[in-house]
């Protein structure tokens, strides 16, 4: 999602920031689980990198065409170390952003990498999934994105400091199965446009499936 640019250009901007105890933003039951620090969410810091990856976000055909996305919630940033870490949780079904009317259902929830894996121990997002247990744990600049309905934890950081960011997405398919769907159905009418050209008539055929499913199914 981040270039090294881009990621140091983050980090440059949130390392100076204001950090603060993580628990501001939890709900009850999270906050019990938690231990971490947080960038306040309406702190100059916070507001400028969020922005930039606000902008990646929305220049990355790959993220769109995943997560069909109809409001982003403003990127968070925060920072694990000294053993700290985040127990098993599922992440609150509507989010409000403080002092404002900007409220969304969190549909997805998404980790931006912004560490190096080889600068800290630990630290793996796992997600509890259907097929069990998934240890996630990307190069700086790398995203990851899961049903917010996820059970998920982050494991202790018993050296360095894991930083990232984190937000949530909703999105315009609200339903995994169908969004799925929708991903795998785009990548393959990518694949055939690729090898028959655009207009070919069973690219064109297959891309208005797409769109009349994507029709039947979005909510805006
Ligand atoms: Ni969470």
């Amino acid at each position: 999602m981040l270039d090294a640019a881009a990621v140091a250009q983050v980090r440059a901007v949130i390392d100076a920031g204001p950090w603060a105890d993580g628990n501001a933003t939890s709900g009850a039951q999270s906050a019990l689980a938690k231990a971490n620090e947080q960038l306040p969410e309406d702190c100059d810091a916070a507001r400028a990198a969020g922005a930039i990856v606000l902008d990646a976000l929305a220049a990355s055909p790959l993220f769109v065409a995943a997560a069909l996305p109809l409001k982003v919630f403003p990127p968070l940033f925060n920072r694990y170390a000294g053993g700290q870490a985040f127990g098993t949780h599922v992440d609150n079904a509507i989010r409000i952003r403080r002092g404002s009317d900007f409220r969304i259902r969190s549909d997805l929830s998404a980790t931006l990498f912004l560490a190096h894996p080889g600068d800290y121990d630990g630290g793996e997002l796992v997600i509890e999934g259907q097929f069990g247990e998934q240890r996630v744990k990307l190069p700086a600049g790398d995203l990851v994105v899961y049903p917010a309905s996820s059970l998920h934890r982050v494991e202790p950081v018993t050296r360095g400091s894991r930083v990232a960011s984190f937000f949530w997405v909703q999105s315009m398919v609200r339903d995994d199965a169908a969004r799925r769907v929708l991903f795998e159905l785009d990548e393959g009418v990518q694949a055939v446009a690729v090898r028959l050209g655009q207009g070919d008539p069973a690219a064109v055929k297959l891309t208005g499936v797409y769109h009349n499913l994507l029709r039947r199914w979005a909510e805006l």
